[in-house]
């Protein structure tokens, strides 16, 4: 395997009342392409916000990520949407499906934003959730679906635009474990067939020593180097 993502002496902090709050301290971090990573670590230690930055939602306060040869640092804030929409998908604990619309529709959702033609988000969007095991649900709206399927949608959503990478936060905490172990499956059978590289921020220690690394992190930083 080569390396993917280097995270480079990374800091981040956050003003607020008046004040700074210091929350990641000098994070270096490689992962290799095709990785099952698990982050852990206390609460508050700053793993979502690592998160983040790793999927260029937002920009370390110093420091650089980098994605092989391209340096996050160096992309204006336009290229570096562009870079985030093409390359990286997220899953989150709550998965901030849209209510009100079916699952085909919020797997659509992404491509039409990606200016994908309506036949062809919807025909890429049924493969998806038959791919997840959802065939039975496309046209079913989340309070319709379980928790476990509405994770199966997100998950579907987030590999609609074809990413490199999936950052997830906790996918499997608001699932019981049962719910949660069969995400993890679906997730590591996505890594094994698509060779997606993905990074995972759990509390589930089961699952975390199931993953090819554990990276455990505490007070902002990384707590054994890699
Ligand atoms: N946007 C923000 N503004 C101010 N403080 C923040 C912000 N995001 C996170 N923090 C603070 O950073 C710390 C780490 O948060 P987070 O990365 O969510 O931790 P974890 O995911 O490890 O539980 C917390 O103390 C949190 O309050
Ligand atoms: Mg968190």
């Amino acid at each position: 395997m080569s390396e993917y993502i280097r995270a480079r002496e990374v800091y981040k902090s956050f003003q607020i009342g008046g004040g700074t709050v210091e929350v990641l301290k000098g994070v270096d971090l490689s992962i290799e392409k095709g990785e099952f990573a698990a982050i852990v670590g206390p609460s508050g230690v700053g793993k979502s916000t690592l998160l983040h930055l790793l999927g260029a939602l937002d920009r370390p306060t110093a420091g650089d990520i980098l994605y092989e040869d391209v340096s996050l640092a160096g992309l204006d804030n336009g290229r570096l949407a562009a870079f985030r929409n093409q390359t990286v998908g997220f899953i989150f604990q709550f998965h901030h499906l849209l209510p009100e619309f079916t699952a085909l529709e919020n797997v659509m959702m992404p491509l039409l934003v990606a200016r994908r033609k309506r036949s062809e988000a919807q025909e890429i969007a049924a493969s998806l959730l038959r791919e997840v095991g959802l065939e039975h649900r496309l046209e079913h709206r989340p309070p319709e679906l379980s928790g476990g399927e509405q994770q199966r949608v997100a998950i579907a959503r987030a590999l609609a635009v074809g990413p490199k990478v999936i950052l997830a936060d906790e996918p499997t905490g608001n699932l019981d474990t049962k719910t949660g172990e069969a995400a993890y499956e679906l997730l590591r059978r996505l890594n094994r067939e698509r060779g997606l590289t993905f990074i995972m921020v759990t509390h589930n220690e089961g699952l975390a020593r199931r993953c090819d690394r554990i990276i455990p992190m505490l007070d902002g930083r990384i707590a054994e180097r890699t």
